[in-house]
């Protein structure tokens, strides 16, 4: 199998593409890098991302006709990132939201404030019976449906037909119960009924209507350096972005979306396992390289390794110097062929757009490594 040379988006019509923009993610890079990478290195056979959040270096590959693997330790973005490798039909999602639906209502409705505030009563029983009935599924339509859930969960509310279950909140993130109560309640803005089969039925056909042919592949939820070192295949293009240094918001900023995948319906703090929560840089430097070095086991020689990576002004780091330290450090026969300013794409395309809560990220850096040698 052979890459195309497509190196933007660009190349795709715009209902093709939908797909990827299934449910937003907090950080997420521009469809075009990975698409880039792609380009520059024809011959690839099989894509890996060791951090694929919500899949774009996954749906590249689609698009280019080639099987990938990706890896994230938040079960929010393994469940978004599996339905970018998913081929079902619009009307088997429907199919299946429509059976649970009428099996009749199950589950646990969460109590307290914010949940009689976020969702209308009916709309929240729906949300519930849903979630309940996917927890106990693992078929590609009911991963398939899952995710376009995550995707309508939340957001803000439109004039027209609603696109979105929740009362007014944002769709990149889910707001702390307290803050979206205050919001509502002072402006007496009563959550709207929005029946779950119609919103589900208008997104699905929007989202697959024209998705392209699924080429194969596999999310894994889990610690990179662990699934990798359990993997067999082999890859030869590695495109992927570590989170930035010191970024810790993942996990609570998706609380709400990940109640949708099982949690209890509070906002959880802690952010386990999370790569970006090393105690210092130093730390953060050796957990990279060891990503680096698990990576390159599971490549064939002549290997190509893209990283997207930059630094919060918050933490206050050289994202270039950590970079390179990491990969030097990773001792794994990676040699760095370039590094360079990220690509200059629309600049609401940047991740580092995505941190406007933390703050810009400042200096996002492109770096291009080749495996000269393989590991021992
Ligand atoms: C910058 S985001 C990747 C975004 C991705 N490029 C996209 O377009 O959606 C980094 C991801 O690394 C994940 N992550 C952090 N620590 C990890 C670990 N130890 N193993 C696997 N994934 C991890 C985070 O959950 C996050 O989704």
């Amino acid at each position: 199998m052979m890459a195309t040379a497509a190196t933007s988006s660009l190349n795709w019509p715009e209902d093709v593409l939908r797909l990827n923009a299934i449910c937003p993610y907090y950080t997420m890079f521009p469809l075009d890098f990975p698409l880039q990478q792609l380009a520059a290195r024809p011959e690839t056979t099989r894509v890996l991302d060791p951090f694929c959040g919500r899949g774009t270096t996954l749906y590249a590959a689609r698009l280019t006709r080639l099987p990938s693997v990706g890896i994230d330790i938040n079960p929010v973005a393994a469940a978004i990132a599996e339905a970018k490798l998913i081929q079902v039909t619009p009307g088997s999602v429907v199919r299946l939201a429509r059976q649970i639906l009428n099996s009749g209502l199950s589950g646990e409705i969460p109590e307290g404030e914010f949940w009689r505030w976020c969702f209308e009563q009916e709309t929240l029983r729906e949300l519930v019976t849903l979630r309940a009935a996917l927890l106990e599924m693992n078929t590609p339509t009911a991963a398939m449906l899952r995710a376009v859930l995550l995707g309508i969960l939340h957001g803000p509310r439109n004039k027209g037909v609603p696109s979105y279950l929740s009362n007014q909140m944002p769709r990149t993130y889910a707001s702390k119960p307290g803050y979206a109560v205050k919001f509502w309640t002072k402006r007496e803005m009563e959550p709207a009924r929005v029946p779950a089969l119609a919103a589900i039925e208008r997104r699905v056909q929007r989202l697959l209507g024209a998705a392209p042919l699924a080429h194969g592949g596999k999310v894994y939820l889990g610690d990179s350096v662990e699934t990798l070192n359990r993997l067999r295949q082999k890859f030869d293009l590695v495109v992927t972005s570590p989170p930035y240094y010191g970024m810790r918001t993942y996990v609570a900023d998706q609380w709400l979306r990940s109640w949708f995948l099982g949690s209890s319906p509070e906002v959880p703090y802690g952010s386990q396992g999370q790569i970006a929560r090393q105690p210092n840089q130093k730390a953060f430097i050796q957990a990279l390289a060891e990503v680096w070095t698990a990576t390159a086991r599971r490549c064939h020689q002549g290997a190509r390794l893209a990283i997207r990576f930059g630094s919060l002004p918050s933490a206050r780091t050289d994202p270039e110097q950590m970079l390179l330290a990491s990969v030097k450090e990773s001792k794994a026969g990676w040699v760095v062929k370039e590094v360079r300013q990220a690509g200059t794409p629309a600049k609401r395309n940047r991740q580092a757009e995505q941190f406007g809560k933390a703050g810009s990220a400042i200096d996002e850096i492109d770096l291009v490594a080749e495996l000269v040698d393989l590991p021992r």
